[in-house]
């Protein structure tokens, strides 16, 4: 990975806001092997995505700065804004990371004492999190995020915000499944699903005279598939079985069935 690359996902961290614009970040990028080798093996976290990467990024964060105006800590949340500032710069560094085709990891389940005596970091610096940075060697598919109406209400908490159902039902679709009932049909439909990304969320069926029919409710935010490649892949994964697959966007499956 060529600096100029890493030096433009850096240049987006260093203009994030920050608490009275104090930026109290820096940055340490790490090539040398052993040095990655020993922070990876530090990582406590289970997959262990510092392994593999081949620059490591430590984000150092300085206290006694966010949260504070000339010299006192003005808010309730008394020395932790600062961590809120890295986390923005964080986030400009993962976005710039991946439009400029990297992949990127956020690691922060560590002593931070012990990175911080590997890279040696001076007093009054400290390790906030690493990352992990590389080209991709796959694509996989995101962790499911809640939707926008389980999230988002409007005026209080808890009342629903029409418009959040309305996004969150164009990300779901409606999965009916009719024909024969025969054993592996449900596996071969969510096997279908899920090698697509998408993330089925319900699952109802009803058997009358061994005739199945069958709906499910599909989360399709993560799906890599366009709509219309999904329909037909499912459409004939159905025929391979027996059965007929129909996919609908939930709002317009709401509409015709006036739901
Ligand atoms: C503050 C923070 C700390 C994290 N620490 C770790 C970690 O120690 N190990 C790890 O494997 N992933 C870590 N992650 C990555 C999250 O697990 C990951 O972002 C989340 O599961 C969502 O997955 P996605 O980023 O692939 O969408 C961390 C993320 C954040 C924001």
């Amino acid at each position: 990975m060529e600096d100029a690359v890493l030096a433009k996902a850096l240049e987006a961290a260093r203009w994030a806001p920050s608490w009275a614009n104090c930026q109290p970040w820096t940055f340490v990028v790490v090539r040398d092997a052993a040095l990655r080798e020993r922070l990876a093996r530090a990582d406590r976290s289970r997959r262990k995505p510092l392994a593999a990467a081949p620059v490591i990024v430590a984000v150092l964060g300085e206290r006694g700065r966010s949260g504070y105006i000339r010299g006192e800590l003005v808010t309730e949340k008394e020395d932790w804004w600062y961590l809120f500032d890295l986390g923005l710069a964080v986030e400009n560094f993962s976005l710039a990371a991946h439009d400029l085709g990297l992949g990127s990891v956020i690691v922060g389940w560590f002593s931070a004492r012990e990175m911080e005596s590997i890279l040696e970091v001076p007093a009054g610096r400290e390790v906030a999190v690493l990352l992990g940075v590389g080209y991709p060697a796959e694509e996989p598919t995101p962790p499911r995020r809640r939707t926008l109406d389980e999230l988002v209400s409007l005026d209080r908490p808890g009342q629903p915000w029409p418009a959040a159902a309305q996004a969150a039902a164009g990300e779901r679709a409606i999965v009916t499944v009719l024909g024969p009932d025969r054993v592996g049909i449900i596996a071969a439909v969510a096997g279908l699903l899920s090698d697509s990304g998408a993330n089925i969320l319900d699952i109802s069926e009803t058997i009358v005279d061994r005739y199945l029919t069958m709906t499910m409710v599909v989360d399709l935010a993560a799906c890599r598939l366009e709509f219309a490649a999904l329909q037909a892949r499912l459409a004939e994964g159905g025929r391979e079985v027996g059965v007929q697959v129909i996919m609908q966007r939930e709002d317009v499956f709401r509409y015709m069935h006036r739901i």
